[in-house]
This record gives structure tokens, sequence and C-alpha cells, in this order.
């Protein structure tokens, strides 16, 4: 299967940070499909050879494991190429043409990791030179829009030129393994189904915590703030894997279908909630890793006076059958005490306590995105060493079982990019988010952005190196509970 990949912002952060690196991978795994051509598109003048090498230098900065010896990049190299191009010049696009008519692809997969301020000039124009056919596929990669509105007005301008069927829009989280392994678990086993519900389930934390702070994407992040950044996009497709309905069949309307009427049935915000259940911070100076780093405020590209939040924790409910009453808590932060990301799943206790179970805790049930991928699912049992004189021991100690993905699949694990580029060219729309889904989740978080800017408070500073301010913690203790860290 023939494929002419092109990437827009080609000699990008991006490009070359993930996407250069996962197509590797997936060349090195032998799962590329054959014949493809890579074409970088940028403004720069540089012959295929100069972007080769380009690429290559690049790749120098990129993880051991995942980087090419000489001989392996020799043999990537050989597909990719470079077309120049000024994306507001619209006789550019008659360059890529001819580039692209040099051969008969099966597939044409135009990548837009640009400005997305270029998105909808780039569509219009590759309409009016007639690169919109119906074998082009096209993947938007965020943010799409700060807002409904502007989310809307991109979907519509994309969709004027496109079919829904042909726009891919990445969430990279959909792409991890773990990810995957949730829709594996709950719709491949009978065995969580039963329980996975109201009457078991007491409460579900979402974790995404990062160590590094906003690097040298201040300014960008100045506009954006983590409830853009992270909350809206991977944080809700991560609570719409955990609490859709299961789907009809495998096919990607019926999983966006389900993951719609969850976002349609997230509780909308009242004054009260948004003043209770959200909270933002904003990182101070603190210690990372033994050593010391500045506060946001004093980052490149930021506002002395910056009200941007750098954190957000914040609890919602979901209005149907299955959840009513169950809080969800959400909690992503940059500058924070360790990087994870992961979900707990805290079962309800027992109705009668014919033992003494450890205060505080669950039978959990825990997901881990990263740094290690996999599922543990903590018990209680009695130690046995633990008997008192009399024979007796009524108190429970913790125990787990660990699933470890890595080590069990580890040989060929699939990073997210390449899941989701071997996707795009496998036209498999499964793990991408659908219009409606982005839309109904811009609605459901804009709120939150209306009333903070009336909000005088601003974020509440919290040390780098920690778990965020305290007020996140004051508010899931407000209903019995605490951060799954801190159990
Ligand atoms: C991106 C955000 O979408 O996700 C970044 O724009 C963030 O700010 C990144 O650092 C986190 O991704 P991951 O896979 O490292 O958790």
């Amino acid at each position: 299967m023939a494929f002419d990949l092109v990437f827009f912002g080609g000699t990008g952060d991006l490009v070359w940070r993930k996407l250069m690196p996962a197509l590797f991978q997936a060349y090195r795994h032998d799962t590329l499909p054959e014949g493809g051509r890579i074409i970088g598109v940028g403004r720069d003048e540089l012959s295929d050879e100069q972007y080769r090498l380009q690429i290559q230098m690049r790749f120098e900065q990129v993880d051991g494991a995942k980087r090419p010896n000489s001989e392996e990049f020799a043999r990537f190299a050989s597909l990719l190429c470079y077309v120049r191009m000024d994306l507001t010049n619209p006789e550019a696009y008659a360059k890529l043409k001819t580039r692209l008519s040099e051969r008969e692809a099966n597939s044409v997969v135009m990548y837009l990791s640009t400005a997305p301020s270029l998105f909808t000039t780039v569509c219009e124009q590759l309409a009016a030179s007639g690169l919109n056919t119906p074998q082009t596929r096209i993947v938007l990669e965020k943010p799409l829009g700060h807002d409904l509105a502007s989310n809307r007005a991109i979907n519509e301008a994309v969709g004027k030129v496109f079919k829904e069927q042909q726009i891919f829009r990445i969430d990279h989280y959909l792409g991890k393994p773990a990810v995957q392994n949730l829709f594996a678990m709950r719709f491949g086993n009978a065995l969580f189904e039963p329980l996975w519900r109201r009457e078991h389930i007491a409460n579900i934390q979402i974790t995404m915590s990062e160590e590094l702070g906003v690097e040298k994407r201040g300014a960008f992040y100045e506009t954006t703030g983590a409830l853009r950044d992270m909350v809206q996009n991977h944080a809700l497709q991560l609570l719409c894997a955990i609490a859709m309905e299961p789907p009809i069949n495998a096919h990607a309307d019926a999983i966006r279908d389900e993951k719609l009427k969850v976002l349609r049935s997230l509780k909308r915000w009242t004054p009260e909630t948004l003043n209770q259940h959200v909270i933002r911070g904003q990182y101070a100076p603190g210690i990372i890793d033994g050593k010391p780093v500045p506060a946001y405020r004093e980052e490149a590209g930021v506002h002395p006076d910056s009200s941007t939040e750098t954190f957000v924790a914040l609890r919602t409910e979901i209005a149907n059958w299955r959840w009513a009453g169950v809080p969800f808590y959400i909690r992503t932060g940059k500058r924070m005490a360790s990087h994870e990301a992961h979900i707990h799943i805290n079962f309800r206790s027992t109705p009668h306590e014919i033992f003494k179970n450890p205060a505080g805790q669950f039978n959990t049930l825990v997901i881990h995105l990263q740094p290690k991928d996999g599922l543990e699912l903590h018990l209680f049992a009695q130690d046995q060493s633990k008997r008192n004189q009399a024979g007796s021991n009524n108190a429970l100690s913790p125990v787990h079982l660990d699933l470890d993905f890595d080590k069990r699949f580890g040989s060929q694990r699939v990073g997210a990019y390449e899941r989701l580029l071997l996707d795009v060219l496998g036209g498999r729309l499964n793990l991408f988010v659908r219009s409606d889904e982005q839309e109904e989740a811009w609605r459901w978080v804009e709120p939150i952005l209306h009333h903070w800017r009336f909000d005088a408070l601003g974020p509440r500073p919290y040390g780098a190196g920690t778990w965020g301010p305290s007020a996140a913690s004051a508010m899931i203790a407000r209903d019995g509970f605490c951060w799954s860290e801190e159990t």
C-alpha cells in the first residue's frame, strides 16, 4: 500500500521530536506499509538531501533506544523528501501537487503540524489545487481552537473540504497503550463490567502530573493554560474511556457515539460548583530532582503578573443511571512532584465489616499510563505473620496484583504516535476524535474559563515539586476522600 505522508510544519518541533521517531520505530518494527514517501513541507530552502541531514541531526537528540544507527537511518532516509512552501501562497501548492503526481499513491495523508491559525488556509488551498481527493486524509494536531467558537470555525472550514471520515483529530493520549488496554479490559473481559457502576464504585481519580515546566513554550502556554492544554482533551478523553457504555461494535462511530453521550452527561456547572469544585494553581519556585527551578512567572515568554493556570484539579459527576452521584476527580499540572499518569478506580467498602480494614483505603483498580504501563488491583489480605499469641488476627493488610504490560509485551511496545500514525495510514478512525465530541468538550470547559475571567483571586501558588495547592486536597477531603498518592 503506497502512501504519501505530507508533514506541513516539516521542520518543526513535533515532527522531529515525535513524528519522525514514531515513523522510524514503525519502520524498524516492519509495520510501516511499504513503498511510502514522507514529504516534509517547510519555509526553509532545503534540498531532499539537506532535509534528511537535518532530520538525522535531530535524531541525535532523541531517546537512545529510539535512535537509528547510521545504516538504519540511511535506509529510513530513502523515504524522506522535502518541498519548500509558503503555506499562505496559493502558487506554492502547485509545487506540492507536482511532487505528489510523480506517482499514484493509494493514500495521501496531509498532517497539519503547523500553527492552528494556518489550518483554514491550508485546507482552502488544498481544495483550490484539487488536492482534496477522496484518497486524501487530513490529520489535525491540537490545539484545535481556544474555545467553542474557534473550534467550530476550524471544524467548519475543514469540513467544507474533507468529509468527517477523512479527518483524523489527534489526541495522543488515545494512542497510549494503556488506553487501548482500558478498552480491552472493559469490553474484552467480563470480570469488571458488573462492578463498573455507582453501586460498587466510590470515586474515580485521573491524575496526569508532569515534572517539566513550560520549557520553551512560555508564550504559547500563556494563552493556553492547563485547562485547555490537558483537561479539555486528554483528561476528558480518559474520562470517556472509563465511563462510556459498551459500544455496539468496535467501529469508530459506535465508539465515538458512546463517548459523546458521556460528554453530554457531564454535570453542568453552577456558580457554586465553579467556586468549590474547580481549583487552579500556578507554580512558584521550588525544587525538582534536587535542583532549584524558577516560578512560572519567571519563565521566558511569560508575563510577570500572569494569571495563567499551570495546575487544575476538579470534581465532576456524570448524570446518568450508571454513574449518578459518583465523583470523578481530575488533576493535572506542570512542575509537580512526579511525572506520572494514572487512573484510580476506588471501589466501595464492604457493607458490613468483620475484619479490620486499613483505614481510608479501598479496593482499587489502578490503570497506569506512564511511566509504567499496566494494571494493578489492590485488595486486602491477612498477613499470617501478624497473628497475636491467641492466634487471632483481625487486621487486614493491603496486597496487590500487578499486571505489568511492559514486562509481558515489552519486546515490541508501540508508542502513542506510532500507533496513531499507523492508524491514519490504515484509515482506522477508532482512536481519533470526532468534531461533535470535541465541541461538546469545549462546551463543558467554557463556563470554567468564563468564571476565571471574572475571578480576581487568580490561580493559587504551589511550590514546584509538590502535588499542587493545598486547596486541591481540601476539595477532595470535603467528600471524605484523598488523592491517590496521599493514601
Ligand atoms: C501535550 C501538552 O498535549 O501533552 C503538553 O500540550 C504536555 O503541555 C503533553 O506536556 C503531555 O504528554 P505526555 O504524553 O508526556 O503525558
